[in-house]
């Protein structure tokens, strides 16, 4: 299907597209830490941490959670659209992929997963800052995307930043925005994070197929 964007969308693309580019090319984004969130790891490692199967990360930056995944048993694919990020998120896939985890990057755009390889079905979904960046006209083909990829009982693990913690174009995200856009998904936690400006993890369970 031909999408039809207006002017003023295809330039708030670019320049979200850009500032992020930007964050790569001058070094180590401030979000870069190397470090898997507390809240991942509980999902995958706590008291009655999911079973592996297949999962897709947004937005994965450089691929410190993708790996972490892959190293947990999970089978991943990870996209993210700054080739920068890629490139060094495919270094340490291949790392590890060495050691015998299953992970794959792909550069491509969270909003148009068609035209990715990127089937799914998926059991896990994770989002880390990357929802929250995205412009609010491409944010319905986000969901879409995941909900067509998402396996019956599919969770997805969120963070973003509130509204408003960022001048334009980076615009944040709450949880009534997400219980509107994901239509057959149901919002079953809403956790602050402990940064000093307003941070969320959202926890979505897919319903429509599968009991939350
Ligand atoms: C704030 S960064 C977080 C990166 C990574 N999740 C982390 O925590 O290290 C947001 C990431 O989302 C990616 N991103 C934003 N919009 C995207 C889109 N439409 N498609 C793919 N990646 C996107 C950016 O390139 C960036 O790597």
């Amino acid at each position: 299907m031909t999408e039809t964007r207006t002017a003023a969308e295809l330039d708030e693309e670019a320049a979200v597209r850009r500032s992020l580019e930007d964050y790569y090319r001058d070094g180590e984004p401030p979000w870069d830490t190397g470090v898997t969130p507390p809240e991942l790891v509980a999902l995958v490692e706590g008291p009655g941490a999911l079973t592996p199967g297949r999962a897709l990360e947004l937005g994965c930056g450089t691929g410190t959670n993708a790996v972490y995944l892959a190293r947990h048993g999970w089978r991943v694919v990870a996209v993210d659209f700054v080739h920068r990020a890629v490139q060094q998120a495919r270094e340490k896939a291949g790392a590890a992929g060495a050691a015998g985890a299953d992970v794959t990057v792909l550069c491509g755009d969270a909003t148009r997963l068609d035209e990715l390889d990127v089937s799914g079905p998926y059991d896990l979904f994770f989002d880390l800052s990357c929802f929250c960046v995205i412009p609010a006209h491409r944010r319905d083909a986000y969901a879409a995307g995941l909900t067509r990829r998402a396996a019956p009982g599919a969770r997805f693990l969120m963070f973003g930043y509130g509204p408003e913690v960022f001048e334009d174009p980076i615009s944040g995200v709450t949880a009534d925005e997400l219980r509107s856009r994901f239509a057959g998904w149901e919002l079953t936690d809403v956790t602050p994070g402990t940064n000093p400006f307003p941070t969320f993890w959202f926890t979505l369970h897919r319903t429509a197929d599968g009991a939350a």
